[in-house]
């Protein structure tokens, strides 16, 4: 005969037997952002800038700037690749070549320390080790160019080589915003404005 099962209210566990093992509690795992780029997303992109002069560039910074961490995911350069037809190999090159395109996630805020040399003189150095320790962050050995994200993805802190604005020395991009002939003490109000200000407009 069937031993009968005794009904229970719907979301009460189930009593744990004698010599019965208990399940370790599953924790939680942060899920990745999920990406914006949906296929309707992608066919309205490519569809805005079809045939238009510069049409991969147009595509690539859309897509950049819709992606919550302003970046181009591996996916989504094989999907441009794929829909438009031209080779994987041109997209990523145009993706590495340009700085302005992010190839990882990019914190809230990004800071740009131009490196150039005229920039170098006016003590972009001194600058780029002093963001360095208010955001304490520390710089990977052995890498050529500076990109370190804060832990909890306020600040992405960049290096390029020149902007091009060498008599403003030294540049500092903010958010896209160029800022010249900066000082420590205006660096440091930038990052409290931002720490205090939120999220990236
Ligand atoms: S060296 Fe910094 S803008 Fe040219």
């Amino acid at each position: 005969m069937k031993t009968p099962t005794k009904s229970r209210k719907r979301g009460t566990p189930a009593p744990v037997e004698a010599g019965q093992a208990t399940r370790p509690k599953r924790s939680k795992v942060a899920l990745p952002v999920p990406s914006p780029i949906t296929p309707a997303v992608m066919a309205g992109v490519l569809a805005k800038h079809r045939g238009k002069p510069g049409e991969l560039l147009g595509i690539l910074e859309e897509l950049q700037t819709l992606h919550p961490h302003k970046f181009l995911p591996l996916a989504t350069l094989e999907e441009v690749a794929e829909q438009t037809g031209v080779p994987a190999s041109q997209v990523f090159s145009v993706a590495t070549f340009y700085t302005f395109f992010n190839l990882k996630p990019q914190g809230e805020h990004t800071l740009v320390v131009c490196r150039g040399t005229a920039c170098h003189t006016r003590g972009s150095k001194a600058r780029l080790q002093t963001l360095k320790r208010i955001l304490n962050l520390k710089e990977e050995e052995g890498a050529e160019k500076v990109f370190l994200t804060t832990d909890d993805k306020r600040f992405t802190l960049k290096t390029v080589a020149c902007f091009g604005q060498c008599a403003l020395a030294p540049v500092v991009e903010v958010d896209g915003r160029m800022r010249s002939h900066v000082t420590e003490v205006c660096l440091k109000e930038l990052v409290d404005g931002l720490t205090r200000g939120g999220k990236r407009k």
